[in-house]
């Protein structure tokens, strides 16, 4: 039995991430779904600009970023449940790569999946910055899907 973290932002890299998580999963691994809730989509000047016409604030502080993660992850984890024995949804916010090593650390995860580039700057760059940070500074191994 091996922990599982898989790390999913909606972007069709970390779509690669799951399809690599099906492979590499036995059915007696427990597996976490983890996204987050950046920090700056929270708290930018951009969104607090906005506040009075789309009121950000009140719906990051009701959940509703985290509730409409959920129910993404939800559907993610539907299509995992043949694959392992245990699925954990988990939706966190702040700085990706920091709250994917925490959860990473506190699950005691043996290794963590994530895709090799995410949401945005599609080829700019050759590995996303998030990625870098986690295979940088993991405990765990850690499988980049492409
Ligand atoms: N907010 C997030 N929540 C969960 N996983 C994330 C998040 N952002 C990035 N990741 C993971 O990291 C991978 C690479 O994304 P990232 O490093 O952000 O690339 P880019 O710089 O192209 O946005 C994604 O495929 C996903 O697995
Ligand atoms: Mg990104």
């Amino acid at each position: 039995m091996k922990k599982i973290l898989v790390s999913y932002d909606g972007s069709e890299a970390a779509k690669k991430a799951i399809e690599m998580t099906k492979k590499f999963a036995n059915v007696d691994d427990e597996l976490t779904i983890l996204t987050v809730i950046p920090a700056e989509l929270v708290e930018s000047s951009f969104t607090k600009m906005l506040l009075p016409t789309i009121d950000m604030a009140s719906m990051a502080k009701s959940g509703s970023f985290k509730e409409k993660a959920m129910e993404s992850l939800s559907g993610i984890a539907g299509g995992l449940e043949s694959f392992v024995g245990k699925i954990n949804l988990a939706v966190e916010s702040g700085d990706p790569a920091d709250e994917i090593l925490l959860t990473a650390k506190k699950i005691e995860t043996d290794v963590i999946i994530i895709g090799y580039k995410g949401y945005g700057k599609e080829g700019r760059f050759l590995l996303g910055s998030v990625t870098d940070k986690v295979v940088r500074s993991a405990s765990s191994s850690v499988l980049v899907a492409r």
